[in-house]
């Protein structure tokens, strides 16, 4: 019942106004069987091969048109961009064709990065009221979802990190009606689509926050403020339970800071079924520890260490905003890995949750120390059909992989396929490392192991491993991914948000084997 009712608060407020705008934005977009009212400026989405011309253009709009085609040699294929300017007989400053190709063919993916072209090429003029046209797309319900995924790939786009200027340049704020013959339709993609881009939102604010605001109990009731107001149910670990609990994995880490360990509990309980539990590695900043890392331009980047804490954040989130029926939790270990004169030492012994004691032979390989006892929580309080942790945990998969590709390690084929498919859909791609074949790379001689090794990425996927037991399990290494230097594609400058639309989607499609 309650369900059902915040469902209404959710997507029928969304339904009845035709209305939808998110809270890190501030454009507004309206879907409408109807065409709009004084817009000045003109969209239309055009299949390839298709003649551009819609049923009210003179003539003379119609040649001006086919003209402007011919000289730029536009021919709808996906991508395509042309803008006209004054267009005769019509009565906006611009005109904006986008080539969709096959609409039938379009990936979800394709569609949203017409969006974020879209979206600069707008913030580019002055453009205050866009129409955006889809009447040459000849399926109505076809034209309703390409509508719905191109303005979520606008809205990524526009995602700003600006609360820390004091005169920030003004947000993005147009108007966009689009144009649709199935309304309900689209609008019913788009609000699913908002709770998916509030998610990355979500964790890209979450991740950009500097190490000095960001630090454990901020995120950690950043997170509180952004998910129970959507029914999921949030707790935090103190400190003093951390350790009640025998995480000392978790707590060596940040001992040496005045940011002491957290855990973050985020349960999304949208079905009855046995959960999947998503763990994320929320190192708030990453200085190395006494192993401290001298690379200046390395350590400025890692505010962004808790990118897969913020994506796990970000995927429950999208999930419970869309009222997903899966039970979903996340658990977010939270530390902060500085010095001081209460900072673990290299060669320390630390004994996690579970027993196992662990020769810290780096404290720069921090991450796997705080996920060690989040996977153990999530184990010993949830009971998980699978496990998937994601961390920025190792510059050696940057290396192999470059950022194009996660690297994800399991041996279990219906995580590894489900993966893969979900990274297909989300254009969060992720590619299979072995972890066969490097037993005794975390052997110790003083402890039951050790948190390095090599080869690097191998080592860490092995040490986690360790903690996940017979529980079916996954480790997505996502290091390099966190951060853009430039905004490209759907991503704004900045914190990417990467791996809330993988795990989100991912989370989906397991629960339905
Ligand atoms: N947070 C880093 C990994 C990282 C590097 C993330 C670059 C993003 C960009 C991690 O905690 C780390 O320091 N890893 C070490 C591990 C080593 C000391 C075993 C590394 O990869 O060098
Ligand atoms: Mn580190
Ligand atoms: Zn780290």
């Amino acid at each position: 019942m309650r369900m059902f009712k915040l469902v209404c608060i959710g997507v029928c407020a969304l339904l009845i106004s035709g209305v939808a705008s998110a809270q890190y934005l501030q454009t507004t977009t309206r879907f409408s069987s109807q065409p709009a009212q004084g817009a000045d400026s003109l969209v239309v989405l055009v299949p390839a091969g298709v003649s551009v011309q819609l049923s009210d253009w003179s003539q003379v709009t119609t040649d001006q048109v086919a003209r402007a085609i011919s000289a730029a040699e536009f021919t709808g294929e996906t991508g395509q961009q042309m803008l006209l300017l004054a267009p005769a007989g019509l009565s906006v400053d611009r005109l904006i064709l986008l080539g969709l190709g096959e609409p039938a063919e379009l990936p979800r993916h394709r569609a949203e990065t017409i969006g974020a072209s879209l979206s600069v090429m707008i913030n580019d003029t002055h453009a205050a009221t866009v129409a955006i046209s889809t009447g040459l797309i000849a399926d109505a319900d076809q034209a309703a979802r390409i509508a719905a995924e191109v303005a979520h790939g606008v809205d990524l786009r526009n995602y700003r990190f600006d609360r820390y200027k004091s005169e920030p340049d003004p947000r993005p704020a147009q108007s966009f009606y689009w144009q649709v013959a199935a309304e309900s339709a689209a609008l019913e993609s788009y609000a699913l689509l908002s709770a998916l881009a509030e998610g990355v939102f979500t964790a890209r604010e979450l991740t950009n926050l500097p190490g000095g605001d960001g630090f454990p109990a901020a995120f950690a009731e950043y997170a509180r403020q952004q998910l129970a107001p959507l029914g999921v149910e949030v707790t935090i670990l103190t400190p003093e339970q951390v350790l009640e609990q025998g995480m000392g994995s978790l707590y060596g880490v940040s001992q040496g800071s005045q940011h002491k360990a957290h855990l973050l509990v985020a349960h999304w309980k949208g079905s009855d079924d046995q959960a999947i539990a998503l763990v994320g590695k929320g190192n708030t900043f990453d200085t190395g520890g006494y192993n401290l890392k001298t690379d200046s331009a390395s350590i400025l980047q890692m505010q962004t260490d808790k990118a897969g804490g913020a994506a796990v954040v970000g995927a429950i989130k999208a999930l419970a905003g869309q009222r997903v029926a899966v039970n979903v939790v996340g658990v977010v270990p939270l530390s902060q890995n500085a010095i001081s004169g209460e900072a673990i030492l290299p060669g320390d012994v630390l004994t996690a949750a579970d027993g196992t004691t662990i020769e810290v032979a780096s404290t720069d390989a921090e991450g796997r120390l705080i996920l060690a006892d989040g996977i153990w929580y999530a184990r010993h309080h949830y009971n998980p059909r699978a496990i998937a942790d994601i961390a920025t945990l190792t510059g050696a998969k940057t290396t192999a992989l470059g950022t194009a590709y996660s690297a994800i390690f399991t041996n279990q084929p219906e995580i590894r396929d489900s993966l893969s498919l979900a990274g297909e859909i989300t254009q969060e791609l992720v590619w299979p490392l072995p972890l066969d074949n490097y037993s005794g790379i975390i052997n110790s001689r003083i402890a039951d192991i050790r948190n390095s090794g090599t080869p690097g990425a191998q080592a860490g996927a092995i040490f986690l491993q360790h903690f996940a037991g017979d529980t079916p399990w996954v480790h997505i290494d996502m290091a390099g991914e966190a951060l853009a230097d430039s905004a490209s594609g759907i991503s704004a400058a900045g914190a990417t948000g990467h791996g809330v639309r993988l795990l989100a989607e991912w989370v989906k499609l397991f629960s339905d084997q």
